[in-house]
């Protein structure tokens, strides 16, 4: 499966150890805080760019500080659908954490507070990114050979 990669960015011990000084970063940060932390499993957006919530009610979030955690910020549409739905109920405050962000204009306006990496603008898998269900257990991030990718 690594074969379908183009090249690889960011190898396993690589990953970890960016991982362990976020968390350090995030802990310090949040030191006298406590902190409710929303992980997106499945970023959503349909190829319409419309974000659409499956889950029927959203964690309880007033008067909390809230970090949401997602895998890439590309385009941003929807970190930034997330963020303006958490917002309604009012929480504390609220930071974005993501492992990778893409070095491109986007669509949307948000931003990443805590970011592992930055990448170019290229399709990646690996380390939970999948493409079409396939490469998200690849224990890198690595650049998917183009022409793996339906045109
Ligand atoms: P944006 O920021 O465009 O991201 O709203 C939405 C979701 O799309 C997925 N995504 C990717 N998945 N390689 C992937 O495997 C990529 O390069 C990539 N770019 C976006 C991801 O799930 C993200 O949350």
């Amino acid at each position: 499966m690594q074969d379908d990669l183009e090249r690889v960015l960011f190898d396993e011990g690589t990953i970890l150890t960016r991982l362990d000084e976020m968390a350090a970063q995030i802990s310090e940060d949040y030191r006298d805080r406590e902190l409710t932390v929303i992980a997106v499993l499945n970023g959503g957006t349909k190829t319409t760019g419309e974000v659409v919530f499956k889950q029927i009610a959203l964690p309880e979030v007033a008067g909390r500080h809230i970090l949401i955690l997602d895998d890439i910020l590309d385009s941003g549409l929807t970190l930034s659908a997330i963020r303006r739905k958490l917002e309604i109920a009012r929480p504390k405050s609220i930071k974005v954490c993501v492992l990778l962000k893409k070095r491109i204009e986007r669509l949307a306006p948000i931003e990443a507070d805590y970011v592992g990496f930055e990448i170019g603008n290229e399709f990646v898998v690996g380390y939970g990114l999948d493409y079409m269900e396939r490469y998200r257990n690849l224990p890198c991030v690595g650049v998917l050979r183009k022409e793996l990718i339906a045109a």
